[in-house]
């Protein structure tokens, strides 16, 4: 079964894959689709953004497109950056480093690090069916960043129970424990139930 990511970032491509592949989906980046469209993310939630981003790719081929809305949410600064994980600091902020090391800032002298990762994949099919799940990983904002690994706000961020960052950690450890992980195991689930009603 081919799958259409609608999404250029080639780590979360790779995370999905490994994750995806057990269960015969072949998923294709947007690029390899032969897509190439940037839809606005002007929801206020996940949710929204998911749907926008799959529906913009469903809207123009005739397999099923999946969606990945991400982002880190820490309590002590209301939620954010949230949504706007990936613009976090707009212009002045060009890299996962530059927005991990602003987070940083803004956190410096806050004793309350609690924090948590989002996740919600939405799969929009051709014939307009969809499936959508979410997934949270909880942890706590580390006051510097440590580990290679991963991507975005990895390094500064230290799961529930762990004692390393997510950067530590290798692939299928932070799949067995990620927001994106746990999202995609209901997925799977859900996308199972949706082939035996068929
Ligand atoms: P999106 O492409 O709009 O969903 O942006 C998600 C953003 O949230 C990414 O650019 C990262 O900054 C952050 N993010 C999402 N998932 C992860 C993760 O697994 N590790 C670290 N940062 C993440």
């Amino acid at each position: 079964m081919i799958f259409i990511l609608a999404s250029n970032n080639s780590k979360k491509l790779a995370e999905m894959r490994g994750i995806l592949s057990p269960l015969g989906i072949e998923l294709l980046s947007q690029s390899e689709a032969g897509l190439s469209i940037e839809v606005e993310e002007n929801g206020s939630t996940f949710e929204e953004n998911s749907r926008l981003k799959a529906l913009g790719a469903c809207d123009l081929v005739n397999a099923p497109c999946i969606a990945d809305d991400s982002g880190l949410c820490v309590d002590a600064l209301g939620g954010a950056p949230g949504v706007y994980s990936a613009r976090y600091g707009g212009e002045s902020c060009r890299s996962d480093k530059d927005r991990y090391e602003l987070l940083l800032r803004n956190m410096e002298g806050v004793t309350d690090r609690r924090a948590k990762f989002v996740c919600v994949i939405t799969c929009v099919f051709p014939n307009g069916d969809s499936i959508v799940s979410r997934g949270e990983c909880p942890g706590e904002i580390l006051a510097a960043p440590r580990g290679e690994g991963g991507f975005g706000y990895d390094p500064v961020f230290r799961p529930e129970g762990e004692t390393r960052s997510m950067a530590e950690m290798d692939a299928g450890e932070k799949n067995a424990i990620s927001h994106r992980g746990r999202a995609l195991e209901k997925f799977k689930a859900k996308l199972r139930e949706y082939y035996a009603d068929k």
